[in-house]
């Protein structure tokens, strides 16, 4: 079982714009994203990711950020708040044990796992109640650091989507990471 977590103070570091220029969220995310799509980012933190997915998805989209860490949740609103997105942004508080989706099933067309996996207690479970929520055809992109984890691990992670009913589409290139690209076959 994962017993390490991103603590708050990191969530504040992570979200910092100086991050962009190793990981542009835009240039990561706009091959995935279009127009008018619900999308999702497990792990969120404080929304590095989550307000350029809401750019991205543009006033008809949807993002909704689910995190067991109420106040990364709390930070995230407030940027979103300040950045004028809270419209297309929705939260979701979840526990270390799942992501809460009820209600969420076959809806999502894009979602997004960033260096979350390794601190999940169960990443088949989590897994699994990621591929339920996206529609047939829908896509995850997951991400783990690659200073923290091993290739091997990785791909003993990619394995645990398979088994959950993932098809791997490919390995994008992400900087810093270890990336997949991942189906859920119509
Ligand atoms: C290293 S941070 C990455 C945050 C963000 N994805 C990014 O790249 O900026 C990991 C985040 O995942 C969250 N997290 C860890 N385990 C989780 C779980 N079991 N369910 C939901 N969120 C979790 C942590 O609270 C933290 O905000």
């Amino acid at each position: 079982m994962a017993e390490h977590v991103c603590p708050v103070w990191m969530g504040y570091l992570l979200a910092n714009p100086l991050r962009r220029l190793v990981q542009n969220p835009d240039t990561i995310l706009a091959p995935y994203i279009r127009e008018g799509m619900t999308c999702l980012d497990a792990g969120c933190a404080m929304g590095f990711f989550s307000l350029p997915m809401a750019r991205l998805t543009g006033p008809s989209g949807t993002v909704v950020c689910v995190d067991f860490q109420q106040k990364m949740l709390d930070a995230l609103k407030r940027r979103a708040g300040r950045a004028g997105l809270l419209d297309r942004i929705t939260t979701r508080c979840c526990t270390r044990e799942s992501l809460c989706l009820d209600g969420l099933q076959d809806t999502v067309d894009f979602a997004l796992t960033m260096a979350v996996i390794h601190e999940v207690p169960d990443p088949a479970f989590f897994f699994t109640e990621l591929w339920e929520t996206l529609k047939p055809g829908g896509r995850l992109l997951a991400a783990e650091p690659a200073y923290h984890i091993r290739r091997a691990r990785f791909a003993e992670e990619v394995d645990l989507a398979r088994n959950a009913g993932f098809t791997v589409l490919e390995y994008p290139a992400v900087a810093k990471s270890h990336a997949v690209l991942l189906e859920k076959q119509a």
